[in-house]
């Protein structure tokens, strides 16, 4: 259930909202696949669920919202704006086309999913944003994949930085600076790729050794270290047995040195591009 998920406190207007520590990421699984995915994922205690326009699979979780017994009020929804449809009234077709595909009239959390530099349009879209949020069709907004400058630039051009910065994090690339920024500036730093897969950091030996100390395996050492950094974290899974393993993580805690053994990993390793240099869609 999710009584033992603890939740961090993210801005919203003028009051706050409470983000579950721990969801469920959707990204890569197809949208026949993906229903099932996210029931899976709700029957484990899964109450967070990260989609995007981009993957392609909204009505797909907008399925799972309508067959689960969970109520709509109980779970923390999360959709992002793709690079394509960056810009102000773009922004807000964009909504409305993922709001119609999820089924719901709002989201938790909606997200620029990347700064796209060459398109330059990310300020207007944090202003369609922020318009989206004022109206409720978003509780909180975001960003993702934004680094201090692309954060700085939103909030000296509208006063307002985002509740949440969506960040590549794994032992591998721990970007301790940028989470120290964002929580300079009550930004709350949520990891994707959290696993670091493409890397395959779930055999490195320093990990292999801390899951062997405390009997749990090197996927759930990786995601306790995540919550334990203060992150919200997001893993992946179409595979019922692994979802249910990344949602069992608290009934085990790190030891400090088992936090900075991990911390000492960072080798600044990204799995996907820099944010600087990515413009797919622009
Ligand atoms: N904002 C962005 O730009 C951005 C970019 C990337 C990702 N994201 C979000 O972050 C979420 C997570 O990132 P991700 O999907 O890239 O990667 P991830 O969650 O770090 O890793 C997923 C991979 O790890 C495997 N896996 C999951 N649990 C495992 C376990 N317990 N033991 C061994 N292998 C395991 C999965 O395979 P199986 O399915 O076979 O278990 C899958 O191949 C995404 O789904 C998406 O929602 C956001």
């Amino acid at each position: 259930m999710t009584a033992n998920v603890p939740t961090l406190s993210l801005r919203s207007g003028d009051g706050t909202i409470e983000i579950p520590q721990l969801g469920f990421g959707t990204w890569e699984i197809p949208d026949e696949e993906v229903t099932d995915c996210v029931l899976a994922a709700l029957k484990a205690g899964y109450r967070s669920i990260d989609t995007a326009a981009f993957y392609g699979n909204e009505e797909g979780v907008g399925r799972a919202l309508r067959q689960t017994e969970v109520p709509r009020e109980d779970l923390f929804l999360t959709t992002k704006v793709w690079n394509d449809a960056q810009g102000f009234d773009s922004t807000l077709a964009a909504m409305d086309d993922s709001l119609r595909k999820l089924g719901t009239d709002h989201v938790d959390l909606y997200l620029i999913h990347w700064p796209t530099p060459a398109k330059d349009a990310y300020v207007d879209t944090w202003k369609a944003l922020l318009k989206l949020r004022d109206e409720g069709k978003a509780k909180a907004v975001g960003v993702c994949n934004f680094k201090e400058h692309h954060l700085q630039r939103l909030s000296e051009e509208t006063g307002e930085m985002p509740a949440v910065n969506q960040i590549e994090v794994h032992p591998y690339l721990t970007q301790a600076k940028l989470r120290e920024f964002n929580r300079a500036h009550d930004i709350v730093t949520e990891d994707w790729s959290p696993l670091g897969a493409r890397l395959d950091i779930i055999h490195d030996p320093v990990i292999g050794s801390i899951a062997n100390a405390v009997e749990k395996t090197p996927a759930q050492v990786i995601l306790r270290w995540h919550l334990q950094i203060g992150s919200v974290v997001i893993p992946r899974s179409t595979n019922p047995s692994r979802i249910e393993q990344n949602f069992d993580l608290f009934d085990f805690e790190l030891s400090d040195e088992q936090v900075q053994a991990i911390d000492g990993l960072d080798e600044g390793k990204r799995s996907g591009p820099d944010p600087d240099e990515f413009n797919v869609g622009a």
